[in-house]
């Protein structure tokens, strides 16, 4: 067995709660939306049936209007490892933000690798209720895009996208940090920047999760994944039977693929957009990249052009960026102002496989796997150096390293 092989599951073996996983035993004891998602694409190499569980753990805290929380707390954990805990949600042990909707592909990935029609026929109409919920209730734009309503639901917490619409939000105080006791200050967000995380969560809340407060930003990584996601919820309907239904889910990933390239789509690559004062950002992050999951992407050679430029390098530095390398703002050690993630060079890898960009695909897959090795998969590296920063032995690059070498 290969040794990285061995160190990867035994990762996952770690961080395994007995019917959910946690992206990190020190800074994320709890189970997060995304990172599940992630999780299960590693976890349906070793057990499928594990995989299932992670899935069908977190879609049994979905809420009745449709949404999937973006944190399911752990009854076991306690309560001063991680802050905001489920006393400052007030909502029955969940969260009541989102995170991006990267679901119906880890579901329809387990299912490939071991076909099963009854985990398929459970989770599908609560992935149409999802999926339902974000464009129902969050197209706050009102042209067809999912618009998150704290830098949290993006999973990029603290890019540059959000400084703008962020600087209108009073930073709350008197409350203390757990992150900063299992992460060094200088890898995390600021603490201004978790003083209005917490301001709009706390607002957001107070509303009973219904209106947004100043933060309402359409973001092109969240939609991308939306559309992709309504292209694997096609394909389980086809799987399921429902030739009407995957036909309705494609025309939806189209609808969403041309809001996108109407509203945020801007002199070769994909800005986020401030829906309150209509204003598209000029930041340059990774987000802007994830459109190239869509296979029918026309811009796409476009964005190559971009993600191969200075401004990402890509094949020439570490990952992909999460920020402009060009840029004032880029750090290449703090969060999402810079250092590369692996959930995002494997979303990447995907889409240039879906554009026929083979041998750039196998120059990422070889660095993303080299580097997850060499830092005991760490949550985040600096682009330029390689050095891992961030937490250790985390849960998605661990998955998605078994899944690149699968
Ligand atoms: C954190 O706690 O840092 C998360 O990113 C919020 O979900």
């Amino acid at each position: 067995m290969d040794v990285t092989w061995g160190r990867a599951a035994a990762v996952l073996d770690a961080n395994w709660l007995g019917s959910s996983t946690v992206p990190s035993r020190s800074l994320y004891p709890h189970q997060w939306s995304w990172d599940s998602a992630f999780i299960a694409l590693g976890l349906r190499h070793l057990s499928p049936s594990r995989a299932r569980r992670e899935l069908l753990t977190l879609f049994s805290a979905q809420w009745r209007d449709g949404r999937i929380p973006h944190i399911l707390f752990n009854p076991d954990t306690p309560p001063e490892a991680y802050f905001p805990g489920p006393d400052f949600w007030r909502a029955r042990r969940t969260s009541g933000l989102v995170q991006p909707p990267v679901h119906a592909r880890a579901v329809l990935a387990v299912h490939e690798t071991d076909p099963d029609r009854t985990f398929l026929a459970t989770l599908y109409p609560k992935l149409r209720a999802w999926h339902e919920y974000l464009r129902t209730h969050r197209d706050a734009g009102g042209r067809g895009l999912a618009a998150i309503v704290h830098p949290w639901e993006s999973g990029m917490d603290n890019s540059p996208a959000w400084d703008g619409p962020l600087s209108r939000v009073t930073p709350s105080a008197g409350f203390v940090r757990r992150d900063l006791q299992h992460g060094a200050a200088a890898d995390r967000p600021s603490d201004e920047d978790y003083g209005r995380y917490v301001r709009l969560a706390a607002d957001y809340r107070d509303s009973g999760y219904q209106d947004p407060g100043a933060f309402v930003v359409e973001d092109p990584g969240f939609n991308a994944l939306f559309a992709d996601a309504e292209l694997a919820l096609a394909a389980i309907a086809e799987e399921l039977g429902l030739p009407a239904a995957a036909a309705a889910h494609r025309e939806a990933a189209a609808r969403v693929e041309k809001a996108m390239q109407e509203t945020l789509w801007d002199n070769g690559f994909f800005f986020a957009r401030d829906v309150r004062t209509g204003v598209r950002t000029r930041e340059y992050t990774c987000a802007g990249l994830l459109p190239l999951l869509l296979p029918d992407l026309a811009v796409a050679p476009a964005l190559l052009a971009t993600a191969t430029g200075p401004r990402f390098r890509l094949g020439r530095v570490h990952g992909v960026p999460s920020h402009d390398l060009t840029a004032p703002e880029f750090d290449p050690g703090r969060y999402w102002r810079g250092p590369s993630w692996s959930n995002v060079g494997w979303l990447v890898r995907q889409g240039l496989l879906r554009h026929g960009e083979h041998a750039l695909a196998s120059r990422l897959r070889d660095d993303l796997v080299e580097t997850a090795a060499r830092t005991d998969f760490a949550e985040y590296v600096d682009p330029l150096t390689g050095a891992g920063h961030g937490a250790r032995s985390f849960g998605w690059t661990a998955a998605l390293t078994l899944d690149l070498l699968a």
